[in-house]
């Protein structure tokens, strides 16, 4: 049995099983028919998958090639759309490009903090089962995939981060000090905030809530700007490269972001580190705090010297994208494989 971690995000859908990761935007697309399907040049490979998938009988480009082909794209922000229309195309797009052949396979996922009461139920109905899933790759060959998902867990999406953090590659506890400490996690995504506190081990739903302070707050910021300068509407999926950069093209013109980036990024972290402390008020005791996400990973320098307390340092080397799936994945590890799983020569001691 594989086990999986699947983040169905509102900016990115990013999934492992440990030994690969996948990461493609939560974009869905209507699949035309390319024609001219060869690149013109051979060009290094840039990294963008042809990802075009057939889930119940319906056809999908998915990510950046439903960007940058599909005429008509879909792309939603709102919680209820998201798990109705979205959710079980990106999970079943990625898990299809995971699993070989009919090995079943066990999930983990999550949800925000906000919504997760109401969607957990349905979004695990959604995704156990037999599915039938076509992917069809850039030359239009196609492979049929019989799915069967066997057991879903859903969980809080920040905690996959503090999973993380807490248990080894094989779902053992591997730092047992996060399991004596109170632990505040700040989860900045796409289109939401999630902060939770881990208080031994323990949820608690007082230090926990979902704000609407995500990266796509800032973005919207920088697009009204570039829509009033350029009289073009750039969707907000398509700005973070060229906010990374700190310049865009539009129709020849090109457009410096860097300062308004400045602005609106440390404007957010003080919204953020605003919500931190009139949310954990009472939790004085919190003995270190950890910042994750990918919006995490670009708002860290703005936002670390505006929290009160210790802030934990993580893995630079990781994409911080990844950081709750790859806690996802070892949190089935940690409920469903422990012992199944031949044991590893131990690591090399440390010699320095
Ligand atoms: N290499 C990268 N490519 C694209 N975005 C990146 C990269 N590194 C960091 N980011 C940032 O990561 C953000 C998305 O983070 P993340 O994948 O954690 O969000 P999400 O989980 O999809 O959103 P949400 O939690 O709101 O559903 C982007 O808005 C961008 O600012
Ligand atoms: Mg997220």
């Amino acid at each position: 049995m594989e086990t999986l971690g699947i983040d169905i995000g509102f900016g990115f859908t990013k999934a492992t099983d440990g030994k690969q990761d996948l990461i493609f935007k939560s974009v869905l697309g209507e699949a035309t028919d390319i024609q001219f399907r060869d690149e013109m040049i051979t060009v290094e490979d840039d990294g963008v998958n042809h990802l075009q998938v057939e889930v119940d009988g319906k056809a999908y480009f998915v990510g950046e090639l439903a960007e940058r082909q599909s005429n008509v794209r879909f792309f939603t922000l709102d919680q209820a759309q998201f798990i109705g229309k979205f959710a079980k195309v990106f999970a079943l797009a990625a898990t299809a490009q995971m699993v070989k052949g009919f090995v079943p396979v066990n999930l983990v996922t999550g949800l925000p903090i906000g919504s997760y009461r109401q969607y957990k139920d349905e979004l695990a109905k959604l995704l156990v089962g037999e599915h039938k899933v076509t992917l069809i790759n850039g030359d239009g060959k196609r492979e049929e995939k019989s799915i069967s998902i066997n057991k879903v867990r859903v969980v809080p999406q920040p905690f996959g981060s503090l999973f993380n953090l807490m248990l080894n590659d094989l779902g053992e506890m591997g730092d047992k000090r996060l399991v004596k400490e109170k632990i505040g996690i700040i989860d900045v995504g796409f289109r939401t905030s999630d902060y939770t506190i881990s208080d031994k081990m323990r949820y608690s739903e007082r230090g926990s809530r979902t704000t609407d302070s995500g990266i796509a707050r800032a973005f919207n910021v920088i697009a009204t700007k570039l829509r009033e300068n350029s009289g073009i509407n750039v969707e907000l999926y398509r700005l973070y490269e060229a906010i990374d950069r700190g310049n865009i093209k539009i129709r020849g013109k090109e457009y410096d972001l860097s300062s308004l980036t400045e602005q609106v990024f440390s404007q957010l972290a003080t919204s953020i580190a605003n919500e931190v402390d009139r949310l954990w008020v009472d939790d004085w005791d919190i003995d270190a705090m950890v910042i994750t996400g990918g919006g995490g990973a670009v708002l860290a320098k703005y936002l670390k010297p505006l929290l009160n307390g210790v802030v934990m340092t993580t893995d630079p080397e990781l994409d911080m994208r990844l950081y709750n799936v790859h806690g996802y994945r070892k949190f089935g590890q940690h409920l469903w494989a422990r012992g199944n799983t031949p044991p590893q020569a131990p690591a090399a001691p440390k010699t320095d």
